[in-house]
């Protein structure tokens, strides 16, 4: 090997050992009480939980057949589900898939979350009388979902 070759391979080394210590020290930055890597993981929990409350409503949506006492009680959970997110975003804490921009200035994720949220609230107080109805309010909850994520999530 070169010299000239040996001096590369090394600052490249360097680099890449650089960045990795980087993106290692941001995850395990804290912020209230929690490391960047756990707010993560507890937003991906947050999310998981909420898709899961609302795969038995897309379900119905999609054909399943239309229970108005089931698809009330569905609602409440997913509202529910929907309700926990919130507080997950107050750290600032970009890590996963959620970067920096959530909570710059300029953000309009708070909007896109309220407006998300208004949804599966009225949902839930108002559920819907048929599987049209039903139909209507999924197309519009996941709307927000892909908007969010569009916008959002890397
Ligand atoms: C206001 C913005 C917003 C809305 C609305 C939103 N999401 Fe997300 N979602 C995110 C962000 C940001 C992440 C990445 C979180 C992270 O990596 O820490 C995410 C992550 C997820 C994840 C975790 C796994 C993955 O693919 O990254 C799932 C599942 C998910 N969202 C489902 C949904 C569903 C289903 C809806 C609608 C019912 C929804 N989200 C609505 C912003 C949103």
């Amino acid at each position: 090997m070169t010299k000239t070759k040996a001096i590369s391979l090394v600052s490249v080394l360097a680099v890449l050992i650089l960045a990795g210590s980087w993106s290692y020290l941001n995850l395990v930055r804290e912020t209230q009480g929690k490391s960047y890597w756990e707010w993560h993981n507890l937003r991906e929990q947050g999310f998981e939980q909420l898709r899961r409350e609302l795969r038995p409503l897309i379900d119905v949506a999609k054909g399943a057949h239309f229970n108005a006492e089931q698809v009330a009680a569905q609602a409440k959970k997913v509202d529910a589900a929907a309700k926990a997110i919130p507080t997950l975003f107050e750290a600032v804490a970009p890590a996963g898939a959620a970067g920096p921009e959530i909570w710059a200035s300029s953000s309009e994720f708070g909007q896109i979350l309220n407006a998300f949220l208004s949804k599966t609230s009225s949902l839930s107080t108002n559920p819907p009388a048929t599987a049209e109805d039903l139909r209507a309010a999924i197309d519009a909850i996941q709307l927000d979902c892909a908007e969010c994520h569009r916008n959002y999530r890397d």
